[in-house]
C-alpha cells in the first residue's frame, strides 16, 4: 500500500505568474500535495515556459513542498543537473525525446532526483515494462503536451489501465500520474483506471476558491 494514496499536484502553468510565490503558498495552504512545474522548450512542444531559474526562485522563496518537474524538452541531458541543483524532487521526461532512456534515468538518479517517464497520447508504452524497475513514476498525458486548459482525451485511460497493471506486476511503489484536463468531471474515471497522482492546472488556478476546489476533488476521490 502506498503511504499517500492520492496526490494532487497543481500545475503552476495556469497560475498568475506576476504573483507566483503567493499563488503557490495559497494552493499549498488549500491542501495541495506537490507543485507541478511544466518545462517547455518550443522544440519538443510548441510553447516556451520556465527553466531551472524558476525552480531555484521557488526554493529561495521558501517553498518546501515536493517540486514535480515535467520536462517537455529535447534534448534532455544538459538540463538534468541544473534542475536537480535548483531543487527539483521529481524529474519526468518523455521517452520519445531520447534514444537512451536508460542513460537519462541513470543521470537523474545520479543527481539525487526521483525519476518519472511520460507518454503523450500517441506514444505507446511498449518500453515501460523494460524500464519499470528503474523509475519512481509513470506519467500518462491525457492531453497533448504543450498547453494548459485543453480537454481530457478519454482514450488515454486505456493506457492508464495498462500502466497500472505493469506497476502492480512490478511490485514496486511507483506512482501513476495523469496530466491534462483533470477536473471534477474527469478525476474519478482517472482514479478508477488506476491513476493516483493528479496534475491539475486550469481547474485549480482558474477557480475562485482553491480550498473549496481541492476539497471537492478529495470528496470525489473519497480521501
Ligand atoms: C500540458 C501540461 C499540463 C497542463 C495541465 O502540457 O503538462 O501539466 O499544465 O493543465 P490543465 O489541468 O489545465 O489541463
Ligand atoms: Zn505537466
Amino acid at each position: 500500500m502506498k503511504k499517500n494514496p492520492y496526490i494532487i499536484a497543481p500545475s503552476i502553468l495556469s497560475a498568475d505568474f506576476a504573483r507566483l510565490g503567493e499563488e503557490i503558498d495559497q494552493v499549498l495552504l488549500a491542501g495541495a500535495d506537490w507543485i507541478h512545474v511544466d518545462v517547455m522548450d518550443n522544440h519538443f512542444v510548441p510553447n516556451l515556459t520556465m527553466g531551472p531559474f524558476i525552480v531555484k526562485c521557488l526554493r529561495d522563496y521558501g517553498i518546501t513542498a515536493p517540486l514535480d518537474v515535467h520536462l517537455m524538452i529535447d534534448p534532455i541531458e544538459s538540463m538534468i543537473e541544473p534542475f536537480a541543483k535548483a531543487g527539483a524532487d521529481y524529474l519526468t521526461f518523455h521517452t520519445e525525446a531520447t534514444k537512451n532512456p536508460r542513460d537519462i534515468i541513470q543521470r537523474i538518479r545520479d543527481h539525487g532526483c526521483k525519476v518519472g517517464i511520460a507518454y503523450n497520447p500517441p506514444a505507446s508504452i511498449d518500453n515501460l515494462e523494460a524500464l519499470i524497475q528503474d523509475i519512481d513514476m509513470v506519467l500518462i498525458m491525457s492531453v497533448h503536451a504543450g498547453f494548459g486548459g485543453q480537454s481530457f482525451i478519454p482514450e488515454t485511460l486505456e493506457k492508464v489501465r495498462q500502466a497500472a497493471k505493469l506497476i502492480k506486476k512490478s511490485g514496486k511503489n511507483i506512482r501513476l500520474e495523469i496530466d491534462g484536463g483533470i477536473n471534477r468531471d474527469t478525476i474519478l474515471c482517472a482514479a478508477e483506471a488506476g491513476a493516483d497522482t493528479f496534475v491539475m492546472g486550469s481547474a485549480i488556478f482558474g477557480s475562485a476558491d482553491y480550498t473549496k476546489t481541492l476539497r471537492e476533488m478529495r470528496n470525489i476521490l473519497k480521501y
